[in-house]
């Protein structure tokens, strides 16, 4: 037999083939329009920098009463989170007022900023940070000697979490850290209690030998851990980018299609990571202590003190999402499915969120009731400044493509090193 009857009689034996090929065709289409690309391995690693940082992230003496680490909230087991719709800090009663986010690919270079609001970035042309503290931001910062050794956003939002008396620093009056005048006095005495261990200023000496140490050296070491860990580059969707065109099932792909089309997702959760570079409103609901006295978080409004920024928040990249539930800033969500109604309810699903779930939370974690905004006329701010399709409920998928589109989030986008 010649080799086009060969192929012919596998298609029509086998029509699932055929229809993958298809299928193959419309979505490179939408790989090329929209730029989809798949992630990287890390590359040069440093191991000395990586293993201290390793150290320094599931080590509690970071925190000022010595009882929480990052892992605490970023725990490798649980997708990078928690598992939690809000996080527990320095004490039980401590509730954060934002969901822990996942920590993949963090350092990518489509990665514009990073926390929730966006409010730690450094420039494009690697030169200026843009952070909470004064003293490292322009071009001329005051602590030129930390940003000299940060190199990174990644690096910099690492110094932050042990200045927040509520995420590791601990509440005034309980430790010398938690006491200190300023956030500046307080990563010194940090460093310095950290130094006075001997393993951990061995490892320090070994990753930046012969230099001065500052808090920038434990962002950068903290930094290059991240990277190197929670660097996820082998979904089947990485793989099929990669063209290993049957490592999505035919249902995944049919999901990266709806993803692009009828979803519109990728208005949103574009380029590589699917997502890190826009900030929108999608009127998500409001829960727990929020960032201002009334139970209230405006997001990326904090940032940039523009009305059109209220309530806009970065919208996360998508690999290994099945992992990382809750999901939202605020974590109201347990669900992928109730993700997707989310956005096909528009707008009206604020109206409609039912907090009945958190309850199991509320007595086993938080020891309390979590506040969950209802009010009319907030819910209303809200809604009129979300994104035109949300406001337009524009986003309309039948149960077939929704079942595609979890199969492609769940499956295709999940990287088999991070599942437990
Ligand atoms: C008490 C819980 C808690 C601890 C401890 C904690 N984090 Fe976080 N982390 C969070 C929360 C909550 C956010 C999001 C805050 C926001 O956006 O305002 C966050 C954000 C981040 C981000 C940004 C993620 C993104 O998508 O932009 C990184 C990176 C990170 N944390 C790393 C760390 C490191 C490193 C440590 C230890 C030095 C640490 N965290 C300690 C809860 C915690
Ligand atoms: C208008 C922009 C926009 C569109 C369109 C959009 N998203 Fe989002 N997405 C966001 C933002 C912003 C968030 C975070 C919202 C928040 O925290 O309140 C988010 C959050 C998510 C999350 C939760 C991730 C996490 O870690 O908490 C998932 C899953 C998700 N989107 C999937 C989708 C899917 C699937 C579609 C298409 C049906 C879609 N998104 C369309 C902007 C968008």
């Amino acid at each position: 037999m010649k080799l086009t009857t060969v192929i012919m009689a596998m298609v029509c034996l086998n029509p699932a083939k055929a229809i993958a090929n298809d299928l193959d065709r419309e979505l490179q289409r939408y790989v090329q329009m929209f730029k989809y690309e798949a992630i990287e391995k890390p590359q040069d690693v440093d191991q000395n920098k990586y293993v201290l940082g390793k150290k320094l992230f599931f080590d509690k003496r970071l925190s000022g009463n010595r009882n929480v680490s990052c892992a605490t909230c970023h725990d490798p087991n649980k997708g990078t989170g928690d598992g939690l719709p809000l996080p527990v800090g320095v004490t039980k009663k401590t509730v954060i007022p934002r969901n822990s986010p996942p920590l993949f690919n963090l350092d990518h270079y489509e990665m514009g900023s990073l926390f929730w609001d966006g409010r730690v970035s450094y420039d494009d042309m690697g030169e200026t940070f843009n952070t909470p503290s004064r003293a490292l931001n322009g071009y001329y910062p005051k602590r030129m000697d930390i940003t000299e050794v940060l190199g990174s956003a990644l690096a910099a939002q690492a110094i932050f979490p042990i200045i927040s008396h509520a995420e590791m620093r601990g509440m005034k009056g309980t430790n010398p850290i938690a006491n200190a005048k300023t956030d500046e006095e307080a990563w010194k005495l940090l460093m310095e209690r950290l130094l006075n261990i001997e393993e951990i200023k061995t490892l320090f000496e070994k990753a930046y030998p012969n230099q001065r140490l500052n808090i920038g050296h434990l962002g950068n070491a903290l930094a290059e851990f991240q990277r190197t860990e929670f660097a996820s580059y082998n979904t089947p969707w990485d793989r099929y980018l990669n063209g290993e065109l049957d490592a999505l099932s035919d249902a995944e792909k049919r999901g990266a299609i709806a993803f692009s089309t009828v979803g519109r997702c990728t208005q949103c959760h574009d380029g590589a990571l699917l997502g890190g570079r826009v900030f929108a409103n999608i009127a998500s609901p409001q829960i727990g202590p929020g960032k201002d006295l009334v139970n209230n978080d405006e997001g990326r409004f904090y940032v940039t003190r523009r009305n059109s920024s209220r309530y806009q928040f970065r919208t996360p990249p998508l690999r290994n999402v099945a992992l990382t539930a809750p999901y939202f800033h605020s974590g109201v969500y347990e669900s992928l499915e109730e993700v997707i109604d989310h956005y096909t309810k528009g707008v009206d699903a604020i109206d409609e969120f039912d907090s009945r779930w958190l309850s199991k939370f509320e007595n086993s974690v938080y020891g309390q009731r979590l506040f969950v905004e209802t009010n009319p006329y907030k819910l209303f701010k809200k809604k009129e400044n979300a994104h035109p399709l949300m406001r337009n409920k524009m986003i309309r998928l039948t149960s077939q493509e929704k079942k595609d589109l979890i199969e492609f989030l769940r499956v295709g986008l999940t990287d088999p090193r991070f599942k437990n």
